[in-house]
This record gives structure tokens, sequence and C-alpha cells, in this order.
């Protein structure tokens, strides 16, 4: 990690706007390993400095990765006027550039992972990397053999081109519940298809986004860091 100015630092790590934690260091009230420094432009080490304000310590994260079961009634934004975004769910973040990787509809839950790493968002998210989404999906009419077979050939959602081939799986005694594997992420995909099929989704949750699968425990609404591992599996696929 590197160098940064401490004024950065602490507003980086959301101790306040830049100039309200200029004053914070220029009264006097924050120590770098154990010393008042009240020079703004004085450079910490992220990796080794130890930075404390009025006593308490501050430590620096440069990445968060937060994996969240989106509920439903929040929307996939960082801000809005009315609703509440899934950012706003993170309670515990330290960073104020957290978002969402990709969309999902205000009604739909499941996995969100939400993060301030958009070189990671960038290869999850390209079109060209067609990382597989799969879903949980309640329909309201049965969905016959033939409609298994279209949605998972493509079918035409009202766009220049067809949707990609997708994979179905787990479909329930009674032909209403499903999972569906997705390669792409057009704007209300898995609605529209249901709709290109005469059929009409009720219920949706996103189980999984390339490596990463929603964590059973988590309640919607609930949130954790991703593991170690979780962050190998990614960073592994990115890399791909
Ligand atoms: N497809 C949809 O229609 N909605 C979502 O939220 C995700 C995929």
């Amino acid at each position: 990690m590197g160098r940064i100015r401490l004024d950065k630092f602490l507003a980086d790590m959301s101790l306040g706007t830049r100039s309200e934690v200029k004053k914070e260091i220029k009264k006097g009230s924050v120590q770098v390993n154990g010393m008042t420094v009240k020079n703004p432009e004085y450079k910490i080490d992220t990796g080794k400095d130890l930075v404390s304000v009025k006593g308490r310590q501050v430590s620096y994260a440069q990445m968060e990765y937060y994996m969240l079961n989106k509920p439903a009634g929040v929307v996939s934004a960082t801000e809005d006027k009315r609703d509440k975004t899934v950012v706003d769910l993170i309670t515990e973040k330290k960073r104020k550039d957290l978002f969402p990787v990709g969309r999902l509809d205000k009604d739909t839950e499941g996995l969100l992972l939400i993060t301030n790493d958009g070189a990671l968002a960038h290869e999850l998210l390209s079109p060209r990397k067609h990382v597989d989404k799969t879903y949980f999906v309640k329909i309201k009419d049965p969905v016959s053999s033939e409609d298994v077979k279209r949605l998972e050939n493509g079918v035409d959602i009202g766009e220049e081109k067809q949707t990609l081939p997708a994979k179905i799986s787990r479909i329930s005694q009674e032909g209403t519940s499903l999972c569906l594997t997705i390669r792409e992420g057009r704007f209300h995909q898995i609605k529209r298809m249901f709709q290109a099929v005469d059929n009409e989704v009720l219920y949706l949750k996103r189980l999984s986004m390339g490596p990463l699968d929603l964590d059973e425990n988590l309640a919607p609404g609930e949130y954790r860091t991703l593991t170690e591992e979780e962050m190998k599996r990614l960073k592994e696929h990115a890399g791909k």
C-alpha cells in the first residue's frame, strides 16, 4: 500500500469532509504513531503508520467487499431521493465510494456484491466475460417443456438480438418455480424472458454470480464481508 496525505486518509475513512478533517488536524486532535501531527499534508504509510483521532485508532481500508442479501424494496443505486439504497444498508462501511456491482430490480432479492473496487466490478460486468448469474424464479403459470427449450435457446425480448443461451434447472413438481442461469444482464431480463413465453415472474432472487454464492445464513437485508476464499475465487475469476 502507498503513502497518502493525512487529511485524505481521514476523509477517505469518513471522518469528515476534507476541510473538516483539516480543521481537526490543525486543532491537534490527530496522532500518528503516538505523536500529534498538525500538518494535513503529512504523508501516511497506510501499511505501517498508526493513526488515531482523539485517542481512537482509525484503520485504513483501501478496498471493501461486502456480500449483501438484497431485500425487496431497496434500489440498486448509491443514492436515491425517495428510496433506501443497497449502499445505505451497509452500516459498517468505512469508504464513502461503495457501489453495487450490477443492478437488481427494486422487487428482486438476493446476492449483490458491494465494493469500491472498480476494476473488479468491470471484470464481472463486462458483457464480453459472460459471467454466469443464477436466479431462483417463481412464475405464474407452469412452465412447459417447449418453454424451457425456447428460454434455453434464446428468446426475443424486443431487442435487436435474442437472449443468449441460458440454463434451466431444479424445476418444481408444479412447474412454477425453477433456477435459471443467464450470462448477460439486460434490463429486466428475466421478467422479459418469461413475458416472451406468455408467463409472468412473481418472485426473483439471485443465488450466485460467477464464483460467488449467496450465503444462506444472510437474511434479506443482512450482509457480511467476503471471506479470504471468496476473494481469492473472485480475483482468479477476474484474471481469466
Ligand atoms: N432479471 C430481472 O428481470 N430482474 C432482475 O432484477 C434481475 C434479472
